[in-house]
């Protein structure tokens, strides 16, 4: 297959054909599931997609892949949101999928650990945690099909982070292939291991830039022996922020979701997603979900949800509530708060911003943001939801309704910029959780330049010298082209 921006791979290819068998070489039609991402923003071609069936033939391929300069593209569930496992338009990179490497290895319930290998979905993981009694505390919207690899290579957050923190948090120990085909056994599985660098944390959040995560230990929790569910219309940003504030003076470690969401994204998820219910009188402009969760028995969750919700709706910071009764009317609320980025898509074209600020930011991130995108263009929807008691909002941008999209989209940089300039005024983050990808390396010089990014790009030169992993993701291609390091 012709290779316009790299080497001829067809002597590779053959020898890669021969090494994987049928199932694990895919060409031509196959690929093509492989090669765009879930938003469909990044359309690629690969000449073939690689699906090692275990971690020995997953390093003989990077080892081959290093000696004849052939770029590699790791890839999980492909559910990534900035374009870091799709591979380029040019036909110059191979995707390396991880789907066959999908055995759970361990569960010792003793311990607290689950050592699984990186193409487990995150659902899968969750539910071999569940039979044993135990929680893994890691809850993100595409959990049925993102994969633990993915999972770890993107540093992925979510619904839980306030209480256990994002995937890095949960690592113990790691499996990597590393760029010149050497399989780094890192699966230990200790609390405490004070022992040189912490390698595992270098692989986590890297987008498959350093090397390949083939299996990991991840750390358990006790399952939740009670857990309570309200959905509430508070007033505005800062009674939310408020209403957090009385849940966290008053248990903390209770709190296991604390989300925000505003009304054109709750309007999108009624108007698009079969089945979804306002469980409220009216409708509001902004709305949040509580979870609460414990693994003691009789801790009396109920009894702290309502008198923390009783007082803050006779003063008016909370307009409304509904507590869940059943499961089902739990689930029924989480799907209000997961389906928004399905309804934003369903809706049109939207811009991410992933940010973060510190949590007390959160009402003046929204306030200003919106201002500022409202006066960018006019009828832009500001579709704001998310983590709020992490800090971290999905600004999230929807077209006008009679604007087209693609011209929408070919303003993604200004709309992106706009935002983060409040962002940064309020000692914010430009990516909290979806990660840099191929949408935002251009950002780096400006949120981690200086020594900050003298220090990546020193590592990513140490461990990937040929520059086969992920070229182009995270790091900025005009650095590379300034020091002359191969990205
Ligand atoms: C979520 O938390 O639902 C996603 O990360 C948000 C998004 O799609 O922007
Ligand atoms: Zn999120």
């Amino acid at each position: 297959m012709p290779n316009p921006a790299g080497p001829d791979l067809s002597a590779l290819l053959e020898t890669l054909q021969r090494l994987l068998g049928p199932p694990g070489f895919l060409t031509g039609a196959d690929t093509v599931a492989y090669s765009q991402d879930w938003r469909r923003l990044y359309t690629g071609i690969t000449p073939a997609v690689l699906r090692p069936a275990d971690t020995a033939q997953l390093a003989e391929v990077v080892r081959l892949c290093n000696e004849a300069g052939a770029k590699l593209i790791p890839q999980g569930g492909n559910t990534g949101m900035v374009g870091a496992a799709a591979p380029a338009a040019d036909g110059s990179e191979l995707v390396l999928s991880l789907a066959r490497l999908n055995r759970i290895r361990d569960l010792d319930a003793a311990d607290m650990t689950l050592t699984l290998e990186a193409g487990v979905t995150l659902q899968a993981a969750q539910q071999a945690a569940a039979e044993a009694g135990c929680l893994l505390p890691l809850s993100i919207g595409s959990e049925g099909t993102a994969q633990i690899g993915g999972v770890l290579s993107t540093n992925a957050g979510g619904n839980n982070t306030v209480r256990y923190g994002n995937a890095r948090d949960l690592v113990l120990g790691l499996e990597v292939v590393l760029a010149d085909g050497q399989i780094w056994n890192g699966l230990r599985r200790l609390r405490k291991d004070n022992t040189g660098y912490c390698l595992r944390q270098l692989f986590v959040g890297a987008e498959g830039t350093l090397g390949v995560i083939t299996a990991a230990v991840l750390k358990l929790v006790p399952r939740p022996r009670e857990t309570e569910v309200a959905f509430c219309a508070v007033a505005s940003p800062e009674a939310a922020l408020a209403l957090f504030g009385r849940f966290q003076s008053r248990d903390p470690a209770a709190i296991q979701a604390f989300e925000y969401m505003g009304r054109a994204g709750m309007e999108l998820v009624l108007k698009h997603i079969p089945g979804a219910v306002l469980p409220l009188a009216e409708p509001a402009a902004h709305y949040v979900l509580i979870e609460l969760a414990t693994p003691r028995e009789q801790a009396g969750l109920r009894g702290l949800l309502e008198k923390v919700l009783e007082p803050a709706l006779e003063e008016g910071l909370v307009t409304d509530a509904a507590i869940a009764e059943s499961e089902g009317q739990r689930r029924a609320i989480w799907k209000l708060r997961e389906e928004h980025s399905e309804a934003q898509k369903r809706e049109g074209a939207s811009v991410k911003n992933d940010v973060s600020v510190p949590v007390s930011s959160v009402p003046a991130l929204i306030a200003q943001a919106s201002e500022a995108c409202r006066a960018l263009i006019p009828g832009i929807r500001v579709v704001a939801f998310g983590h709020l008691g992490d800090g971290n909002i999905h600004f999230n941008l929807e077209q006008p309704v009679e604007m087209d999209g693609a011209a929408f989209l070919a303003r993604d940089h200004e709309m992106m910029d706009t935002v983060n300039k409040v962002v940064r005024s309020l000692g914010g983050s430009f990516s909290a959780e979806h990660g840099v990808g191929r949408l935002k390396p251009y950002m780096m010089p400006e949120w981690r330049g200086g020594a900050e990014l003298d220090i990546m790009q020193r590592i990513k030169l140490a461990l990937d010298p040929n520059g086969i992993m992920s070229p182009g993701r995270v790091l900025p291609q005009d650095r590379a082209a300034r020091t002359g390091y191969p990205l």
